[in-house]
């Protein structure tokens, strides 16, 4: 699957989550702050400096909404980068777009509208995909999660790296119960009465909770075909950052 996808049928399109994630952009970097407390800007951080570590000339910010992993991968950046950010959301595309002239002139990131699950580049085309905060929308109960790994997986050069910062599970049961209260408590009503969409914060702070322990999503990356895989969690395990070499 991983290389002959192009020359297969064309895969089905997660569009369950299309229409949320249309909706709700106006509003999504205030609660973004609001809900991690202005941390979300750190844990992009932190994903940029490991997305630059092996000196990429192409990066993929896969899923990257209003574009802040891409700007801050320019940013960061000491010697050239070709920079592309893809995303299916039109909503949020536009948003990327208007900031990401603001921020770092326009042209220097390509934005790309397009599906996940079959992404318009050559095989290898990337020596870094990076992933922020989209990893969970792509694979926790998504009926086309295998074709998105290995579509991340084919877009790889052989030894590029794959840079996920996600929300993740605290291992100590005692904060694993805080976290989870902490979504449904705060989470939810900010991002609903926020967004004006309660069905958006519901799956988003849902899924949190349920979302995959690191050694399930190291699971899945060894079965993809990754290897070297690194987690490191971030406020005692509620985020995680995995880097994992093709
Ligand atoms: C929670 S947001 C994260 C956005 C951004 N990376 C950030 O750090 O804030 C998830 C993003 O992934 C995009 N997305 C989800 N599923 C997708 C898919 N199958 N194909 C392309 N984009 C997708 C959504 O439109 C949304 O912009």
């Amino acid at each position: 699957v991983v290389n002959g996808l192009q020359e297969k049928e064309q895969p089905p399109q997660s569009k369950p989550l299309f229409g949320m994630f249309n909706a709700i952009p106006r509003r999504y970097d205030l609660i973004n702050k609001l809900v991690t407390l202005g941390l979300d800007k750190k844990w992009r951080d932190l994903a940029a400096r490991e997305c630059l570590g092996a000196g990429p000339r192409h990066v993929l910010d896969l899923g990257c909404g209003t574009g802040d992993l891409a700007i801050n991968i320019i940013r960061r950046a000491r010697n050239y980068v070709a920079v592309t950010g893809l995303d299916y959301s039109p909503a949020m595309l536009d948003i990327a777009n208007a900031k990401a002239e603001e921020a770092v002139g326009r042209g220097k990131i390509t934005f790309t509208h397009a599906e996940a699950a079959s992404l318009p580049f050559k095989n290898e085309y990337f020596d870094t995909v990076g992933i922020s905060f989209a990893f969970r929308n792509l694979t926790y109960r998504n009926p086309v999660v295998n074709f998105h790994l290995a579509e991340i997986h084919r877009v790889l050069a052989r030894g590029g790296r794959l840079v996920v910062v996600e929300s993740s599970q605290p291992q100590s049961g005692f904060i694993r119960w805080w976290y989870h209260l902490y979504l449904k408590a705060y989470v939810f009503p900010v991002g609903w009465l926020l967004s004006g969409n309660r069905g958006a914060y519901r799956y988003l702070t849902e899924s949190a909770s349920r979302f995959f322990s690191p050694d399930e999503v190291r699971d899945m990356l060894k079965a993809t075909g990754f290897k070297e895989i690194t987690y490191r969690p971030l406020l005692w395990g509620a985020v995680g950052l995995t880097v994992a070499t093709k």
